[in-house]
């Protein structure tokens, strides 16, 4: 355990406050359908993104690759970045779930644009896959947390209308974006086909993922939530951290931003840093120089108690969250110091 950790988002831990939310959430059976607290968070995520429907889900993964179940058949093709979880995190998923191909296209932020995507479209031909889903990212976590604009999502909306492609958000962290951006849930709500977005990242619960979509797209997948043994019976305890989360940790979300711009100006400074990208949400990617290793530089921070992750080579990350006090802060920069 860190004294500061910023290996991720997901470390949080439920706040005193969350814990009685959970204690006092009224349960059922949500495989039955009657947990009170698992419907309460389902509708009202389904609300906020004025989509028809919701499906509580385990985590990150398990949301979106239901989605990718539920939207394809075998032989298709997923276009995505090729920094994308979906491709490169979540235990080669599309291949062993949803028995897909995948072609890749993005910038070195992770944003996807119309003429790339364009690029991937396979001809109606028996040779090749089929082009069924185009999925994006956002935030992009391996891009540095980079945000669509909404005028970029509007234009890939037009692209999968046009080549009959279903548009899936991975928006693990939308909610960053949303706040960092200032848009709209309603709006995300209405442009995609489905999207899944987790509680237990920034926004601090213990665990747990939203799916949304259509009516007909989440009773399918909650056929498939079954399937792979995601159906679970008290759940409104962790519904219960969700709605707390939802309804007290959004608007917060501001501050991890501006403490990793701040990181990002003190790493700036730093003669022994290659490149940081500019942070736009609540993760930070830097770059080491060449006489650096970067294996050694992240333990010699773990023996000071502090934790930050790597997603490859020259991608040192530091996430910022809801556990990260201004004293923590502090000791990350003192230890940046005597490097
Ligand atoms: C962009 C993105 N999508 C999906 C996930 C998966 O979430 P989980 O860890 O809950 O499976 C993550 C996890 O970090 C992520 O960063």
């Amino acid at each position: 355990m860190f004294e500061v950790d910023l290996r991720s988002d997901t470390v949080t831990r439920p706040s005193q406050a969350m814990l009685n939310a959970m204690i006092s959430s009224p349960v059922g059976d949500d495989v039955w359908g009657d947990d009170p607290t698992v419907l309460k968070l389902e509708a009202m995520v389904a609300e906020r993104f004025g989509t028809e429907k919701a499906l509580f889900c385990v985590s990150g993964t398990q949301a979106n690759q239901i989605a990718l179940m539920s939207h394809l058949s075998p032989g298709d093709e997923v276009i995505c970045h090729p920094y994308a979880h979906i491709y490169n995190y979540e235990g080669g998923g599309i291949a062993a779930n949803a028995h897909s191909s995948v072609v890749f296209t993005g910038d070195d932020r992770g944003i996807m644009y119309p003429e790339g995507v364009l690029s991937c479209i396979k001809a109606d031909d028996v040779h090749y896959p089929k082009s069924r889903v185009l999925a994006l990212e956002n935030t992009s976590n391996k891009g540095g947390g980079t945000c669509y604009e909404w005028e970029e999502i509007e234009a890939l909306r037009a692209v999968a209308n046009a080549q009959g492609l279903t548009f899936h958000l991975d928006g693990a962290r939308l909610y960053n974006a949303l706040v960092a951006k200032n848009q709209n849930e309603s709006d995300y709500g209405t442009a995609f086909d489905s999207i899944s977005i987790c509680l237990s990242k920034g926004l601090g619960a213990p665990v747990g993922s939203v799916l949304l979509g259509s009516e007909e797209f989440i009773y399918h997948s909650r056929r498939i939530r079954k399937r792979i043994g995601g159906g679970w019976r008290q759940a409104g305890l962790l519904a219960g951290a969700a709605i707390y989360a939802l309804e007290n940790n959004v608007d917060r979300l501001a501050e991890d931003h501006a403490a990793a711009k701040d990181m990002a100006e003190f790493l700036g400074q730093q003669s022994w840093v290659k490149n940081v990208v500019a942070p736009e949400t609540n993760i930070l990617i830097f770059g080491l120089n060449e006489d650096m290793d970067q294996e050694a530089f992240i333990a010699a921070l773990a023996e000071k108690g502090i934790g930050i992750s790597q997603m490859g080579p020259g991608k040192c990350r530091m996430v910022f969250h809801l556990d990260i006090t201004p004293a923590g802060i502090q000791k990350v920069k003192e230890a940046l110091a005597s490097i």
